[in-house]
């Protein structure tokens, strides 16, 4: 199986820490008063993880979906740091396409996930993921926020997300897009927006955390 993050893998927190002065794990676990002890929760493209361990600290039946055996190396480090989960973090190293638990999460999170997939793709990974969640239960994106405020305002957001656009262009054979619209995207697969919480860096909104209900 092809790791797109060997080379990256290892720095990938430690480099998102310094360019958000750490507004991503904030961003990554804005929804975590949602989870409930003992609910069903999905994270797809988990990376080093903080927000599925942060989740499986709260009690939840955590499963996990990544590509990367180098990501889920570091992910189970960090496991191997806490004192044991009320229910051990499934873990699968597959493409989250093939994952068919369909109707079974109350909870799916795609943190920093979507923003790797050309336009046509982000519908169909989030068409798949909401496809993952129970009726009722609910998906959430952490990810970039489109860019607000006046001209100077936006030329910065813009610049921002494009080094780190680039860079994973370069370094991971991500896609190169622009920003993408996540709450719209959510509407129009059906999903009912509850909750959205946004992160500052400077003097901007940079990312958002998007509570949808599947209703
Ligand atoms: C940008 S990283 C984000 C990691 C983590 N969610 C975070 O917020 O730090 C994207 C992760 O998604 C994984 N990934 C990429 N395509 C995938 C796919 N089709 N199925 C499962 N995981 C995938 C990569 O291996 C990588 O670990």
């Amino acid at each position: 199986m092809e790791d797109k993050y060997s080379i990256l893998g290892p720095f990938y927190d430690f480099m998102s820490f310094v360019y958000s002065f750490n507004q991503i794990d904030k961003c990554k676990t804005a929804m975590h008063d949602r989870i409930k002890p003992d609910s069903k929760v999905l994270f797809a493209g988990v990376g080093h993880g903080i927000d599925a361990i942060a989740a499986a600290e709260l009690g939840a039946e955590v499963t996990v979906v990544d590509l990367s055996a180098t990501m889920l190396k570091i992910l189970n480090k960090g496991i191997a740091k806490k004192k044991e989960f009320k229910h051990p973090i499934r873990q699968l190293h597959k493409n989250i396409l093939h994952v068919d638990e369909f109707s079974k999460y109350d909870m799916v999170f795609a943190n920093f996930f979507l923003n790797l997939f050309s336009e046509e793709k982000l519908i169909q990974v989030l068409s798949h993921l909401t496809n993952l969640a129970k009726k009722g239960g609910f998906v959430v994106i952490g990810d970039w926020t489109p860019p607000r405020g006046n001209m100077i305002a936006k030329f910065f957001q813009i610049l921002y997300w494009r080094m780190a656009d680039l860079f994973f262009w370069v370094f991971a054979n991500n896609e190169l897009h622009p920003f993408y619209d996540y709450q719209k995207s959510m509407r129009e697969l059906g999903l009912e927006i509850k909750k959205v919480k946004y992160f500052r860096v400077l003097f901007d909104e940079r990312y958002c955390s998007i509570l949808g209900q599947k209703n």
